[in-house]
């Protein structure tokens, strides 16, 4: 067998692969050729690959006399199952889970698409399919969907129509050059009975060995318990995947393939009781903190962290929770750092103008390392030569594996669409990094703060089991809601408010309870409702201040304080009041965020939603 590959050994920290479900993309990807059964082998993988959100799922199998046989569904893997009519007992097929883009959710629209003789299923967006669809209707070919990927399958076609006496690779290589945007395909060709070929840029594909044959997906889950042994394609490598044989190009040459062992120790698999991953994780979050206690303190990994001293400012880059997280970490960082850091929005960032240099540092952060926008940040600021370090927490991931140094952020697997447990260890990282700056510059001892990490475990435990009934009663039924705080503490409220509009549907907005009354006060009347946080002393009153402004606008208010100082509180000014554990100014923000992560939870259990796999939304962006 040829099993070759090259492997990059840019990262600083911990190098083990990480199985379980925890590479997160939008739509699915899962290819077989082997000894068993393909069917039950690729619904096995579609099964596991469900977690991420999807609209619909198909299959399409190769069968012993060759006939390629599909079969799609809106809806679930289980929907699928039920329409799986042939016996398919061939050893070589392909499958996907569908998340809509380009085209409706419809069956026409679900992936495997057939054109001639290829089949195919395909990750990413292909941006120039308008331009290529208009060539090939002009060559004859017709379309019954409005996909790209359609667009995709008939352009190989073609190609390889014009050009069957070439190698499946060189039709590959051909079609590379024509297809602008990203994408993870993988196909096969009726004429080839025991191969899929493969072609990969911008969206993650590997290649895993199994004792019964070769696999391939979107992400290594798929196939955890099949195999020991995968490989992530990089960019614009292509090529052919048998049961005994691999053979992956770029440029025309083949690549020695080195593969990664798969570590399964830490990857705690299913719902152990709990009734949904989301509650699973935030509950985690209680042991985990201990956990890198013992990395950071004990273990002393933050000596090993990079120094932040080096640099004249920092830029943060990530999306969604990423970004919240990023959000914190300048806080603390420009506090106890005295660093200039500027947090940017992925999307943002990629198209606006840098003023970057050798003195910067930037920091990516992402839970996935497979988010596309965060990914394409990378690709942009490389060309500035500055020094960039991904927080990341998949191993081995896109992001983790081009940036130049890596910190691992080591929340094991999370499945819920809804980040908790991974945001609460971006920022203990940040906070670390923070740390590292302070002792650096003297401002404060490790002694200062180190039983306040410590006593994090306890702190979360508290949250954990506070009784969120009364507040919830007053937010179910609300439409919208305000989350307010100052600082810091804006920040977290950032961070919750997206928490609860994700899983609970109620439209919620942040704010810098200051900035209410320059315009959003317009709104605040005896139907509102709001969320306050106030745990920093020195800011405190002012913010109830502004809860006073809201109070009497007849709004419904539920505050958030620290214990501590709440003892000449006005209870006039709240309807409901949490009084949170004392921290210090790292570790506040993770007890804030464990009260809002069960708020929302509770919010969306008590509406009966879907909380692990909200509605139109992905675990992992991976398109534009
Ligand atoms: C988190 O709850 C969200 N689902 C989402 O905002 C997410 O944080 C964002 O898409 C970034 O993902 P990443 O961390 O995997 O890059």
């Amino acid at each position: 067998m040829v099993r070759y590959r090259y492997k990059k050994q840019n990262q600083d920290c911990n190098k083990t692969i990480s199985s379980g479900k925890d590479k997160k993309f939008m739509c699915g990807i899962v290819g077989y050729v082997g000894k068993d059964k393909a069917l039950s082998v690729l619904i096995q993988g579609l099964k596991r690959l469900e977690y991420r959100g999807y609209d619909s799922a198909g299959i399409a199998i190769r069968d012993i006399n060759g006939k390629i046989s599909i079969c799609k569904a809106v809806g679930r893997v289980n929907d699928l199952e039920k329409k799986l009519r042939y016996d398919a007992s061939g050893n070589l097929g392909i499958g996907h889970t569908r998340w809509a883009t380009h085209g409706g959710v419809t069956v026409n629209n679900c992936h495997p698409h057939h054109v001639g003789k290829v089949t195919i299923v395909h990750n990413g967006i292909l941006e120039n399919y308008l331009e290529l669809k208009t060539i090939l209707c002009n060559e004859g070919y017709n379309f019954y969907g409005d996909t790209d990927t359609e667009v995709a399958c008939a352009y190989i076609d073609y190609v390889y129509k014009n050009n069957s006496s070439s190698e499946i690779k060189d039709i590959l290589e051909k079609c590379m050059n024509i297809f602008v945007g990203s994408y993870a395909i993988v196909g096969m060709i009726e004429d080839y009975d025991s191969e899929l070929f493969v072609m990969k840029k911008d969206s993650p594909l590997i290649i895993a060995l199994g004792d019964n044959g070769t696999y391939v997906a979107s992400d290594i889950s798929a196939y955890a318990n099949d195999t020991k042994e995968y490989v992530p394609l990089e960019d614009m490598e292509y090529g052919t995947i048998m049961d005994n044989e691999i053979h992956i190009y770029k440029n025309n040459k083949e690549l020695e393939l080195l593969f990664n062992t798969l570590d399964v120790t830490n990857n705690e698999e299913g719902l152990q009781g709990f009734n949904h991953y989301m509650l699973k994780e935030i509950y985690e979050q209680k042991d985990l903190v201990s956990k890198w206690y013992n990395r950071y303190f004990n273990n002393h990994e933050i000596d090993s962290l990079v120094n932040m001293n080096d640099f004249k400012k920092i830029h943060i880059v990530g999306c969604g929770t990423a970004y919240h997280a990023g959000m914190v970490g300048k806080y603390l960082l420009e506090y106890y750092g005295d660093i200039e850091v500027q947090v940017f929005i992925a999307s943002e960032y990629r198209y606006q103008k840098l003023f970057i240099d050798k003195d910067t540092l930037v920091i990516f952060i992402s839970q996935s390392g497979e988010t596309a926008d965060t990914l394409a940040c990378i690709k942009k600021v490389k060309e500035y030569g500055v020094m960039t370090l991904g927080i990341v927490n998949v191993e081995n991931s896109s992001i983790a594996r081009i940036v130049d140094k890596v910190i691992y952020t080591k929340a094991l697997s999370e499945v819920a669409v809804a980040s908790t447990k991974a945001y609460t260890a971006q920022v203990y990282v940040l906070s670390m990094l923070a740390l590292k700056m302070a002792l650096a510059n003297d401002k404060l001892e490790i002694v200062d703060v180190k039983d306040f990490y410590l006593n994090l475990s306890n702190l979360i435990d508290k949250a954990l089991n506070y009784d969120y009934k009364h507040i919830i009663d007053l937010i179910w039924k609300q439409e919208h809601m305000f989350y307010l705080g100052r600082n810091i503490d804006y920040v977290t409220m950032m961070e919750g408010s997206l928490k609860l509009k994700e899983i609970s549907y109620i439209h919620s907005e942040a704010m810098a309870a200051g900035e209410l009354k320059h315009g959003t006060i317009s709104l605040m009347d005896e139907h509102s409702c709001i969320l306050v946080m106030a745990t920093l002393e020195r800011l405190a009153n002012k913010t109830i201040s502004n809860i006073k402004e809201v109070k009497s606008r007849g709004a419904k208010v539920i505050l958030l304080i620290r214990e501590d100082i709440s003892n000449n509180l006005d209870s006039d000014c709240y309807d409901e009041v949490i009084l949170l554990p004392k921290g210090c100014y790292f570790t506040q923000p993770i007890i804030n965020i464990v009260y809002l992560q069960m708020i929302a939870y509770e919010v969306a259990k008590r509406l009966g939603l879907d909380i692990d796999k909200p509605r139109n939304l992905a675990k992992s962006v991976t398109v534009e």
